[in-house]
């Protein structure tokens, strides 16, 4: 028998990073923990590496780059947020090693320059929507594919369209319909930036022309996305929302985990709606497509306004309604760059400042 899959979870202690043990906890003849991170959170969890800290602060770059570069390790699976995910993740492929991405800002930041460096072995997403995606390519075609479908709940604004977006609290941004999630992510859910960010991602993830990639709202959270091929097919993956599944997906591929989440009935899925997404009020996708056709150093600014923006809402420091359009503002502000690393990472510094510069905002991640 063949040994099991040794895997470091970066974000260990979040939402992605704790039902990522889960499933390594429930099938230990194929799966070892081998390393971990956590930020300010403790864990209890045996590994050969356990690196406590945050990006950035005393030797945790250092040794989380010992960490995935590690001969003995095989997988990494990348869960902190945000653009500090991106060193790790680059270290990780370039030392050869096999990547399940939860963070999607790794990929809008610098796509191109991630997925070459994944080669040939290319990247296994996490995020629930590029999972569905990835599932529904399997044994096809790229040339066949016409169109794909991102889904999303709507988040908590979508159906109460009475709301003055400036009067809304953090703790009503916090509150999804359908997903339970980490505070960056739950309010980028909240804008539909989220969705702005997975279109970019999806575009990388599959070649996919930007203009071919499409986002629907569906509230039930059932469709977790939908490919579309030429003969006018459309496949899709549905499953209730859990991300025990993706991340299932993500570790086992080929193969499927049986019983990686508690049986659906066919009946639970039913009543399935899909509406159009109303730019106007939730701009955000436009906002991330226009960014990631004009490329460059671009997405890294839309990726690094939002997150400033977002965790200065979080403090208490922008209205929720003003986090789009301080993203629109620094995207109109930035003079553009190319698109190597250097160029990348300072468009990302640029971004921060310009922001932090406008609002004053202290990060509190
Ligand atoms: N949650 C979901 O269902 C979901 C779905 C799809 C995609 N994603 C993506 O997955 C990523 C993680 O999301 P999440 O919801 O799991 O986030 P989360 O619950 O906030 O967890 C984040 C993890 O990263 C660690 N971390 C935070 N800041 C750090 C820093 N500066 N340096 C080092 N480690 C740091 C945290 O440590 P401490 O908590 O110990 O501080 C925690 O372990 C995001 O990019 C998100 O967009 C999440």
């Amino acid at each position: 028998m063949t040994r099991p899959i040794n895997i470091a979870v970066l974000g260990a202690t979040g939402s992605i990073g704790r039902q990522t043990l889960d499933v390594i906890d429930r099938n230990p003849a194929r799966f070892k923990l081998f390393g971990l991170t956590g930020g300010v959170g403790s864990s209890d969890r045996k590994a050969e590496h356990d690196i406590h800290g945050r990006a950035g602060e005393g030797d945790f770059d250092a040794r989380v780059e010992a960490m995935v570069t590690d001969p003995r390790c095989d997988l990494v699976v990348v869960a902190i947020p945000g653009a500090r995910a991106l060193g790790p993740t680059m270290s990780a492929l370039r030392a050869g090693k096999e990547v399940a991405l939860a963070t999607k800002e790794v990929l809008v930041m610098a796509g191109a320059l991630v997925m070459k460096a994944a080669g040939e072995r290319g990247i296994r997403p996490i995020d629930s929507e590029h999972s569905a995606i990835w599932q529904c390519l399997w044994g096809e075609e790229l040339k066949n594919v016409r169109r794909l479908v991102i889904t999303s709940s709507g988040g908590p604004f979508w159906a109460h369209p009475e709301l003055d977006l400036d009067q809304v609290t953090v703790e009503q941004a916090l509150n999804h319909p359908r997903w339970s999630m980490g505070r960056k992510v739950t309010v980028d859910s909240a804008t539909l930036m989220n969705k702005g960010l997975e279109l970019i991602e999806a575009h990388h993830l599959y070649g996919i022309p930007l203009d071919r990639i499409s986002v629907c709202i569906h509230p039930q959270s059932v469709v977790h996305s939908l490919v579309e091929f030429v003969d006018g097919s459309f496949k899709a993956q549905l499953g209730r929302p859990d991300m025990r599944l993706p991340i299932a997906v993500a570790l086992a591929y080929p193969d499927r985990l049986p019983d990686a989440v508690p049986p659906t009935s066919i009946h639970e899925l039913s009543g399935l709606e899909f509406q159009e997404l109303d730019e106007d009020r939730f701009p955000s996708v436009r906002l991330a497509r226009d960014a990631a056709a004009t490329g460059g150093g671009h997405p890294a600014v839309l990726n690094a306004a939002n997150e400033e923006a977002v965790y200065a809402f979080l403090a208490g420091d922008l209205p929720f309604g003003a986090i789009i359009p301080t993203v629109e503002r620094a995207l109109e502000a930035f003079p553009g760059c190319g698109g190597s690393l250097p160029e990348i990472l300072e468009a990302d510094r640029w971004a921060r400042a310009e922001v932090k510069a406008k609002f004053g905002s202290v990060r509190r991640a």
